[in-house]
């Protein structure tokens, strides 16, 4: 996996706990503490799900908590001041959303990236289900993502993780841009 995923997490970690944490982590993880995280280059996948796990543990959140401020991070911090351009595309959250698979696409295809994929399906005008496509079981990162961006683009939103690979969210408000298609059936 790209390295930007755990260069994110390593930029949290400085920024917001002790000297000293990140290299509790990758002791935990059985990392080397000085190990440059590359945001192009690939590292093993299982040493990257090491290290996020890691991070849980040594931090005493529990996987959500953690991938929840991990998400507020990436959204607000990390990903605005090294892809800026990704920002200038959408001004909601709905079509950054629907816009993320080109995004991925767009970001690791000159480096030989392998991103996750994501269906997105209205089940109602305020219900949207987001199945994960990815091996790497990572659907943690994706719904912490998902809230840090509704966070960033102040959309009230609740996701809940209804399998391994399936996201469903909830909205305060339906949003005007989304695309429920009502069923033809007739109601019974
Ligand atoms: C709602 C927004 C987003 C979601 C749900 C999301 C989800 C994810 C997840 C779950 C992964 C881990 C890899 C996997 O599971 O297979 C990942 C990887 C990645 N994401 Fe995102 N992401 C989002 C936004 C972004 C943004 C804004 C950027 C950069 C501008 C970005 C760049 C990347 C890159 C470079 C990787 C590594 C892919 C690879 O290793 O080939 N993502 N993303």
């Amino acid at each position: 996996m790209k390295g930007t995923i755990l260069r994110c997490a390593q930029e949290m970690v400085v920024a917001h706990h002790p000297v000293g944490t990140w290299a509790a982590i990758c002791a935990a993880a059985g990392c080397d503490a000085d190990l440059k995280l590359v945001p192009q280059r690939t590292f093993d996948d299982a040493m990257a799900v090491s290290l996020l796990t890691a991070g849980m543990e040594v931090l005493e959140l529990s996987p959500s908590a953690f991938y929840e401020a991990y998400g507020k991070y990436f959204a607000h911090h990390y990903a605005r001041r090294l892809y800026p351009d990704v920002y200038e595309q959408s001004t909601d959250f709905v079509s950054f959303v629907a816009a993320v698979n080109h995004l991925h696409q767009r970001i690791t295809s000159e480096n030989d990236g392998r991103p996750p994929f994501f269906e997105l399906v209205w089940r109602s005008p305020a219900v949207l289900t987001i199945s994960y496509r990815s091996d790497r079981g990572l659907i943690g990162v994706a719904r912490g993502l998902i809230l840090g961006y509704a966070d960033y683009f102040g959309e009230e939103v609740e996701v809940d993780q209804a399998s391994e690979t399936r996201l469903d969210l909830y909205f305060a408000e339906p949003p005007t841009n989304g695309e429920f298609v009502p069923s033809a059936e007739p109601e019974p």
